[in-house]
């Protein structure tokens, strides 16, 4: 009897002290789990934060880069200015050499105007008052607008809006913006007579407008660099067109597509989500 209790206790004491030793293991392990929780979180801190300062210093980079260039391009204009506006000192010029000087002054202060206002759209971060816009009324703005340029260079600009109603968020003055760069690109395409048309439709839930003009066309390299700052293949061209009407279809959630060919033309592929009519939202 006394055997078996002795027998008893020393089982229990060598329960005890494996659960004792068991204990403490899950103890140590919970510290080490509890170690690689908070290793795993400041890893994961760690990532994000460098993370966050690579965009900042690829936003600081661009931002750079660009008022760099910018300052060189505006430079010119300038210096071109300076020189006709010191010839137009001399008082021996005739009537006509003054006003093609004057001319020539105007174009260039023009395209300065022009490359600033392109910067600093591009280097404002994000569309600030976004509101439901009807893509319809806006294209028929656009064509108004685009109108007589289009005439005098022998461009018809046709319509084609396929019944509905094209609700989307966006801002006004931006859109416009972006839309008249790239048909006015479409314009300057056109070596002679031509058209462009700009077509609206809906295409899987989305808004899709299809602007297409018949002019010189794209080589697949101009493909590629089309929408990279200081892309141009015209004389007087900033370059910057294509990289701020990108920039803009894209800070509204939009996405471009481009298809051209050399000689036949090009089309622009462009859709926006779809809003409801009373989102009322003004971001
Ligand atoms: N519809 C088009 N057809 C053919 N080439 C185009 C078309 N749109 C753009 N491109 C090409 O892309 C280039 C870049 O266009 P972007 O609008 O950015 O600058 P740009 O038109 O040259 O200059 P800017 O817009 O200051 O007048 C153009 O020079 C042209 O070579
Ligand atoms: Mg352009």
């Amino acid at each position: 009897m006394a055997a078996i209790a002795f027998l008893a206790i020393l089982i229990a004491i060598i329960i005890f002290l494996k659960n004792r030793n068991l204990n403490k293991r899950t103890q140590e392990l919970n510290t080490v789990n509890n170690l690689l929780i908070i290793e795993n979180e400041n890893h994961e801190k760690t990532v994000q934060n460098l993370q966050e300062e690579l965009n900042k210093l690829t936003q600081i980079k661009t931002v750079s880069e660009i008022a760099a260039s910018i300052s060189h391009e505006v430079r010119n204009p300038l210096t071109v200015t300076r020189g006709f506006t010191q010839l137009l000192k001399d008082g021996s010029l005739s009537d006509e050499q003054r006003n093609q000087y004057i001319k020539l002054s105007l174009e260039e202060l023009d395209r300065a105007e022009r490359i600033i206002c392109d910067y600093l759209n591009f280097a404002k971060p994000s569309i600030e008052n976004k509101e439901v816009l009807h893509l319809n009324n806006e294209i028929e703005y656009i064509v108004q607008v685009i109108n007589p340029y289009a005439t005098m260079n022998s461009i018809a600009v046709e319509v084609n809006i396929e019944d509905c109603q094209y609700t989307i968020l966006g801002e006004k003055q931006k859109l416009h913006q972006s839309l008249l760069n790239i048909v006015k690109n479409g314009i300057e395409a056109i070596e002679k007579k031509g058209n462009i048309i700009i077509q609206l439709k809906q295409c899987n839930g989305k808004a899709q407008l299809i602007i297409t003009d018949n002019g010189k066309g794209m080589s697949d390299e101009q493909i590629k660099n089309i929408g990279t700052p200081y892309f141009s293949t015209k004389d007087k061209g900033t370059g910057l067109g294509t990289m701020v009407a990108f920039n803009i279809i894209k800070e509204m959630q939009g996405e471009y597509n481009i298809e051209s060919q050399i000689g036949k033309g090009t089309t622009f592929f462009i859709t926006f989500p779809l809003v409801e009519e009373n989102s009322n939202i003004k971001v």
